[in-house]
C-alpha cells in the first residue's frame, strides 16, 4: 500500500472517529431526559464507568499524530458537555421537586377548622359551684347513684311513712330489697358522716332521680350539689355567711339573698334561700312569679338525730347542710325555657355554650 493511500485511509478512519464523537456531543446536547429515572440513565450512558465515550478514547491510536491533540480536545469536550448537561438537568429536577412540594401544600389556603367541643350548661354551672366552694375549704365527695334506702332516707331522719318514700317519687330497684336510685345528694351526707370524723366540710355534686312526670319544669333525672359542714360550734350565722358568699360569687357582688323558713326531715331549723333576680321586665315577672325573688336551694342546721344516726356526738358537734338543683340555675342563667333540652344533647343547643369554659 502506497504511503499516500495509507495516509488517506488513516485520514478517512480518523474522520469517522471524529464524526462519531461529534455525533455523541450533538446527541448529548439534544437529550431531554425527564424525571429522576431518565436523568440517571443519561448519567450512566455518558458519565458512568461504562459510558459510551470511553471506548472512543482508545481509538486515539488510529488517529494521525498531527490530529491526536485535536482528538483529545474533542473527547474532553464531549465529557464536559455531558457533565454540564447533567448538572443542569439535576438543578432543574431539584427545582421541580421543590415546586411540586410547594404545590401540594398551599400555605395561603384557610386551615382546617378544629372541632372544639362545648361544655354542657349543667357542667358549666356545676364547675362554677365546685370552684366557689373549694376556694373556701370544701372538698369534693362523690358517691353512688344506686343507694341503700338507709342512706337516702332512714339515716336522714325520713320516717317510714314520709310521702317522699312513696313509690311514686322514688325509683326502687326491682328485685333488690331496699335499694333505690338516690332521690337527693343528701345520701352523701350519711355516707360521709358514717365514715369520717368532724371537722367535715364537703360538697357532693351528682345526679339524682325522681319518679316524676316529665314536663318543661321537671324531669325524672337532674343534678344537685350538696354541702355539709360539721364541727364544734357551727352556727346558723356561719351557714348564712357561707351561702351569701356563694350567692355573690355566683350571681355578682350586688346579689341579695333571703332565707325563708321551710321544712326538711334532716335539718332543724330549715330554710329555703332565694336570690333577688329583679323585677324589670315581663320575663322577670314570669321567672319569679311576680316576687322578684328566685328560690335557689334548701338548707338548715343538721338535725341532731341525723348526727346520732351516723355516729356523731350531737352534744359536741353541730353542722349545717344545703342542697341545690343545677338544672334550674342553668335554665335561669342561660334562659333555657324547657328542662328537657338539657337532656337531649342536641348539638345545636350545646354549641351555643361553646367557649363558655
Ligand atoms: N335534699 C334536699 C332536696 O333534695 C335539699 C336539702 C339538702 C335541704 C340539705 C336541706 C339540707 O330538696
Amino acid at each position: 500500500m502506497s504511503e499516500y493511500l495509507r495516509q488517506t485511509n488513516r485520514k478517512n478512519m480518523a474522520k469517522e472517529i471524529f464524526d462519531k464523537v461529534e455525533a455523541i456531543i450533538v446527541e448529548i446536547q439534544a437529550a431531554q431526559p425527564e424525571g429522576a429515572e431518565a436523568i440517571e440513565q443519561f448519567r450512566i450512558k455518558y458519565l458512568g464507568t461504562k459510558n459510551i465515550i470511553k471506548p472512543l478514547m482508545g481509538e486515539i491510536r488510529n488517529i494521525p499524530n498531527e490530529q491526536k491533540k485535536e482528538f483529545g480536545q474533542l473527547i474532553n469536550k464531549a465529557k464536559e458537555v455531558a457533565e454540564e448537561k447533567f448538572a443542569a438537568l439535576q438543578a432543574v429536577s431539584v427545582a421541580e421537586a421543590a415546586q411540586s412540594d410547594a404545590n401540594s401544600i398551599d400555605l395561603t389556603a384557610p386551615g382546617e377548622p378544629l372541632a372544639l367541643g362545648a361544655r354542657h350548661p349543667v357542667s358549666i354551672m356545676m364547675n362554677r359551684i365546685i370552684e366557689i366552694f373549694t376556694r373556701i375549704g370544701f372538698t369534693i365527695a362523690e358517691e353512688r347513684e344506686i343507694e341503700a334506702d338507709w342512706y337516702n332516707f332512714t339515716a336522714m331522719n325520713t320516717p317510714e311513712d314520709h310521702p317522699a318514700r312513696d313509690m311514686q317519687d322514688t325509683f326502687y330497684m326491682r328485685g333488690i330489697e331496699n335499694m333505690l336510685l338516690r332521690t337527693h345528694t343528701s345520701s352523701v351526707q350519711a355516707r360521709v358522716m358514717t365514715t369520717q370524723k368532724p371537722p367535715i366540710r364537703i360538697i357532693a355534686p351528682g345526679r339524682v332521680y325522681r319518679n316524676e312526670t316529665i314536663s318543661s319544669r321537671s324531669h325524672c333525672q337532674f343534678h344537685q350539689v350538696e354541702g355539709l359542714y360539721v364541727d364544734e360550734k357551727v352556727s346558723f350565722a356561719d351557714m348564712k355567711q357561707t351561702l351569701l358568699y356563694f350567692a355573690k360569687e355566683m350571681y355578682g357582688p350586688q346579689t341579695e339573698i333571703r332565707l325563708r323558713p321551710s321544712y326538711f326531715p334532716f335539718t332543724e331549723p330549715s330554710a329555703e334561700m332565694d336570690v333577688y333576680w329583679g323585677l324589670k321586665d315581663e320575663t322577670d315577672y314570669r321567672i319569679t312569679k311576680g316576687t322578684g325573688w328566685l328560690e335557689i336551694l334548701g338548707c338548715g342546721m343538721v338535725d341532731p338525730a341525723v348526727l346520732e344516726n351516723c355516729g356523731i356526738n350531737s352534744k359536741k358537734y353541730t353542722g349545717f347542710a344545703f342542697g341545690m338543683g343545677i338544672e334550674r340555675q342553668a335554665m335561669l342563667k342561660y334562659r333555657i325555657s324547657d328542662i328537657r333540652y338539657l337532656f337531649e344533647n342536641d348539638v345545636r343547643l350545646m354549641k351555643q355554650f361553646g367557649r363558655a369554659f
